[in-house]
């Protein structure tokens, strides 16, 4: 039996970890690119016993010569703490890492996913957002060098496409959760839990009423797994995400009653150009890739909690 050769960059990732997972236990034989920048072996290290898994520090910004049927391009800081830590390479991991793994997937002719992203809407003035709209973004702000990064490595996508004819495959990934998140990522989730496991104030940025929507790791991995493998016409853009929306006080009030904590909710002033709503329009992938999301954020919280429980002391 032909086993499928897949490159997974930024595997070791929150994402990428549960990607691997899920490719080898289809019987893909997996080599995981990672820089370790924000990814952990921990992640990986129970797959690494399996002889069909791989693992290879690099980082994407330089070219990689391996010989695969299928990329998932994931490589990128994806938290505000993480991206903003080095704007400059975080542009040069969008845009030089789009341009590598594109022309690896040329060279090769391989399939290749883009990891894209909600950011690329921006602070968004259409609600909920289909893939049509264009986004709202600053192009000088702070979170500019993820954004406008990510918005760059579409623009790469679709001219390989259309100039070379690569087969490619750009989702929009919006909040998503799950085990595996790197418990100092400021991101909400993983925030509300660590404080709620600590006994800390929980931290409420403006009045809590902002909104987002959270998407469980496993249906988004089902979403990607779905569209590499749909038809060559299928390029994307898709927004996978879950469309339901929270706002952060109700997130908090919701892990404070799965975790048990006596934590305080605390306001504390919003930070630059975030964004007031998020939620993503899926008609796409409901149609074309016969998917949505299915796991309820309760449930989902419990998996997440039960994994943080084993790595906060
Ligand atoms: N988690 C989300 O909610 C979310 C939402 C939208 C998009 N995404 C995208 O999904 C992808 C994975 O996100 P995640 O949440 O798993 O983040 P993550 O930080 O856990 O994973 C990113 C991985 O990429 C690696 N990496 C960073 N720069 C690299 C480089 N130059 N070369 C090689 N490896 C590099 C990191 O070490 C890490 O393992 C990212 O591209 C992110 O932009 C995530």
């Amino acid at each position: 039996m032909y086993r499928r050769k897949i490159l997974v960059t930024g595997g070791a990732g929150f994402i990428g970890s549960h990607l691997c997972e899920r490719l080898l236990a289809e019987g893909a034989d997996v080599l995981c690119v990672d820089n370790f920048f924000t990814g952990q072996k921990a992640n990986v290290a129970h797959l690494l016993s399996n002889p069909n898994f791989e693992i290879q520090r690099h980082d994407v910004t330089f070219p990689l010569y391996v010989e695969v049927d299928e990329i998932y391009n994931l490589a990128c800081p994806a938290s505000p703490v993480h991206y903003q830590h080095d704007p400059v390479q975080t542009t040069k991991t969008s845009v030089h890492g789009a341009i590598n793994m594109l022309g690896l997937a040329k060279r090769v002719g391989a399939r290749i996913f883009q990891a894209s992203t909600s950011e690329v809407y921006g602070d968004p003035s259409v609600h909920p957002q289909p893939e049509e709209y264009w986004g709202n973004v600053n192009p000088i702000g702070f979170r500019s060098c993820y954004d406008e990064g990510k918005r760059c490595a579409e623009t790469l996508f679709f001219d390989y496409h259309r100039q070379h004819g690569t087969k490619i495959k750009v989702a929009r990934i919006f909040n998503t959760y799950g085990p595996n998140m790197h418990p100092n990522d400021g991101r909400v989730v993983s925030n509300f839990i660590v404080q709620a496991l600590k006994g800390d104030n929980i931290t409420i940025y403006g009045d809590g009423l902002q909104t987002r929507s959270f998407c469980y790791v496993d249906d988004l991995i089902d979403g990607m797994v779905r569209m590499m493998d749909s038809a060559d016409n299928v390029t994307g853009p898709i927004n996978i995400g879950n469309p339901g929306e929270f706002t952060m006080i109700q997130l908090a009030e919701t892990v404070l009653k799965l975790t048990g904590s006596k934590s305080k909710l605390v306001r504390m002033p919003l930070p630059e150009d975030d964004p007031r709503q998020r939620q993503p329009d899926i008609t796409r992938a409901r149609n074309i890739l016969k998917w949505e999301p299915k796991v309820q954020l309760e449930d989902g919280l419990k998996e997440t909690i039960a994994y943080f429980r084993t790595i906060v002391g």
